[in-house]
C-alpha cells in the first residue's frame, strides 16, 4: 500500500491536525506491514499559488495518482482550508485526469482511493449551532473529493479554542476515533 501523507498546519508541534494525521498514519502503518510512505508538508515546503505554468508540472497530481490511501491534516483557518492545502488541491483537481465532463455532467475519474482527513476547529459548527454557516472546511473537502470520485472519512477535534479542558478532550477522542478507524 501506497499512503500520502500531507500536513499543512502553521502550528508546528502544537498543531492538533498534525497530531491526528500523524495518529491516523501510525495505525495504517500498523495494519498494514511494509506499506510505503510519501510526505508532504506544504508549511515546510509549500507550493507556489496556481498559475498558468504550474499545469505542465505534474509532481503532486502524480503523487496524488500513485497513492492508495491519502491522509491530510487540515486545521480550519478563518473558515476554511489553509491556502497551502488549498494549493495542494489546485494541482490535483485537473480535468481529464482526476474529472472530466461528459454529457450527463460531470464524473470523478480518481474512484478507488481512501482519503483520510483529520480537521483541528477551533469552535463548534455542527449543524443548527450558531455558527454553522461558516463551516467552509468539511464541506469544501467533501465536496472536492466527492467530485473527483472518493468519499473522505473525517476524524475531528472541535471546540480547541473554547477552553484547555475541551482542547484536551477533543484531541484524545480524535485520538481513540483514529484507533477505530484503521480496524
Ligand atoms: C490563523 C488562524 C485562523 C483561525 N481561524 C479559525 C476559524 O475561523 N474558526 C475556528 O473555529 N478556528 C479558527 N482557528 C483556530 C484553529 O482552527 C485551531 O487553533 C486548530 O487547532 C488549528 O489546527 P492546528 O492546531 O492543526 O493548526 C484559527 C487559528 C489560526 C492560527
Amino acid at each position: 500500500m501506497t499512503i500520502l501523507h500531507i500536513d499543512s498546519s502553521i502550528n508546528g508541534d502544537n498543531s492538533a491536525s498534525r497530531a491526528i494525521s500523524r495518529s491516523i498514519l501510525e495505525q495504517l502503518r500498523a495494519q498494514s506491514q511494509g506499506s510505503s510512505v510519501l510526505s508532504r508538508d506544504l508549511v515546510a515546503d509549500p507550493l507556489p499559488h496556481l498559475t498558468l505554468a504550474s499545469f505542465n508540472d505534474q509532481e503532486v497530481l502524480e503523487e496524488f495518482l500513485g497513492a492508495d490511501t491519502v491522509v491530510i491534516g487540515a486545521p480550519m483557518y478563518n473558515f476554511t482550508l489553509p491556502t497551502q492545502l488549498k494549493a495542494w488541491l489546485d494541482r490535483i483537481l485537473i480535468t481529464g485526469k482526476t474529472f472530466r465532463y461528459t454529457a450527463n455532467g460531470p464524473e470523478g475519474l480518481a474512484t478507488g482511493k481512501r482519503v483520510i482527513i483529520a480537521l483541528a476547529r477551533g469552535g463548534i459548527y455542527d449543524a443548527g449551532s450558531p455558527a454553522a454557516a461558516l463551516e467552509h472546511l468539511e464541506s469544501y473537502l467533501r465536496g472536492v473529493f466527492n467530485f473527483i470520485g472518493i468519499e473522505p472519512e473525517f476524524v475531528a477535534a472541535d471546540g480547541l479554542n473554547i477552553s484547555s479542558e475541551q482542547r484536551e478532550a477533543s484531541i484524545r477522542s480524535a485520538l481513540g476515533e483514529t484507533v477505530r478507524l484503521a480496524a
